[in-house]
């Protein structure tokens, strides 16, 4: 647990160690808003968001240094705790730059070509009220609480200016993104994040997560962020024999070794077969199918959570994963999750929210995150 720097090249939140803890909000400019409201919004939210990575208060008078006649700049629930890895990373979603055929910002002239709405999947069961958003932000860190002040604290400056449209809680980070770090498992039981692309990767980050030369240029350096909010259905996945749950993944559960042997990091060989002749690894499996073997060399960087809100009224956990990856562009996620629509593992999905955003670079120490957009 320590602190992130919020200035940089990149943003913070993306190739950083995955934390424990998420909380994410997407928030909508209210109706009315003007271009000055969402750049003051933006510079507030850095502002605040630059102290509150370093352990710090909104501002400097913040829950208790300011006048006992007002209502404190920090809600306090923070206060006394450690900075705990927090990174705040924001994203603009494609309403921002053109809503109902209006371009409420003056922005039509910068929108990225990619930046486009998802189309639907096969199998998509989507709550409008859990998607899109006209920003997001993810707040990741170590103590729940953390993540959560972030979260709260932005929407409180945004009053006025933008409200929060949908959230999630996560726990239990399901990557990493840094070779130091074991791999996690998901609600299914298995590593999830082994193939990961990590922050050591410098190629890999550079053709498949930050956006370059391609532009617009104020997004060089930034990335494309997609969240998925995947139900997985584990009361039937529970029922499952061991050996299917593997087939259908295509990895053992325990070491997380793909099915044609080896240890958790061996490279699938998908032309093994067994004694039958059959492949070892399904054609159906998901890591077959997710593979850039299958997607014409196409990779994402994931940084998922798991969540259990509650329970259905069916007796049921309310339990998913919530699927975030970066990618240089939108097109990456879609191949993937096309070519997924065989997965075996889908029998045991439903997607139920998603939203797509573009990242902006990082910002210089002064300046605030999309700043070179204006
Ligand atoms: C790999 C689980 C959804 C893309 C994996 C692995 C597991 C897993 C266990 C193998 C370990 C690893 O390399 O990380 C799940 C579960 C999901 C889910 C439980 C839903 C609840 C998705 C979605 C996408 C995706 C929606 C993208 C559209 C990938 C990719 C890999 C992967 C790209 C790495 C493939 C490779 O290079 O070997 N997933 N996944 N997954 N998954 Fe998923």
């Amino acid at each position: 647990s320590g602190i992130h720097p919020f200035f940089g090249e990149h943003q913070a939140g993306i190739t950083t160690p995955v934390q424990d803890h998420l909380h994410f909000a997407a928030f909508d400019l209210v109706d009315g808003a003007a271009r000055d409201d969402l750049i003051s919004l933006l510079q507030d939210w850095s502002y605040a968001a630059s102290r509150m990575t370093q352990g710090l208060d909104v501002t400097a008078s913040g829950a208790v240094g300011g006048s006992p006649e007002a209502p404190p700049d920090d809600t306090g629930e923070a206060l006394g705790l450690p900075a705990s890895s927090l990174t705040v990373t924001f994203g603009l979603g494609p309403d921002v730059f053109e809503k109902d055929g209006v371009d409420r910002f003056a922005l039509g002239s910068q929108r990225p070509p990619a930046l486009q709405p998802l189309p639907s999947f096969l199998g998509d069961d989507l709550d409008p009220l859990g998607t899109g958003g006209d920003l997001c932000v993810q707040a990741c860190a170590d103590d729940p609480q953390v993540a959560v002040h972030a979260i709260r604290n932005l929407s409180r400056i945004a009053f006025g200016r933008a409200r929060i449209r949908w959230a999630q809680l996560g726990f239990g980070r399901t990557s990493r993104t840094d070779a130091a770090q074991a791999t996690p498992r998901n609600l299914f039981g298995f590593k999830d994040g082994t193939a990961n692309i990590l922050a050591s990767d410098g190629d890999g980050l550079r053709d498949h997560v930050w956006v370059g030369e391609e532009g617009p240029a104020w997004l060089a350096g930034g990335s494309y962020l997609v969240a998925r909010r995947i139900r997985q259905t584990i009361e039937s996945w529970d029922r499952l024999r061991l050996s299917e749950q593997e087939r259908t993944i295509g990895r053992d559960k325990r070491v997380g070794a793909t099915l044609s042997g080896g240890d958790e990091f061996t490279a699938p060989d998908f032309s093994a077969t067994d004694d039958r002749g059959r492949a070892r690894i399904d054609v159906r499996s998901h890591v077959r199918l997710a593979h850039p073997d299958s997607n014409g060399g196409v990779r994402l960087l994931r940084r998922g959570y798991n969540f259990v809100d509650g329970n259905d009224g069916r007796g049921s956990l309310e339990a998913g994963l919530f699927f975030l990856s970066y990618q240089r562009s939108p097109e990456q996620f879609v191949t993937v999750q096309r070519a997924l629509s065989t997965d075996l593992l889908s029998e045991y999905l439903r997607h139920v929210g998603s939203g797509v955003w573009a990242v902006p670079p990082g910002a210089r120490d002064g300046s605030f995150v999309g700043e070179a957009l204006f």
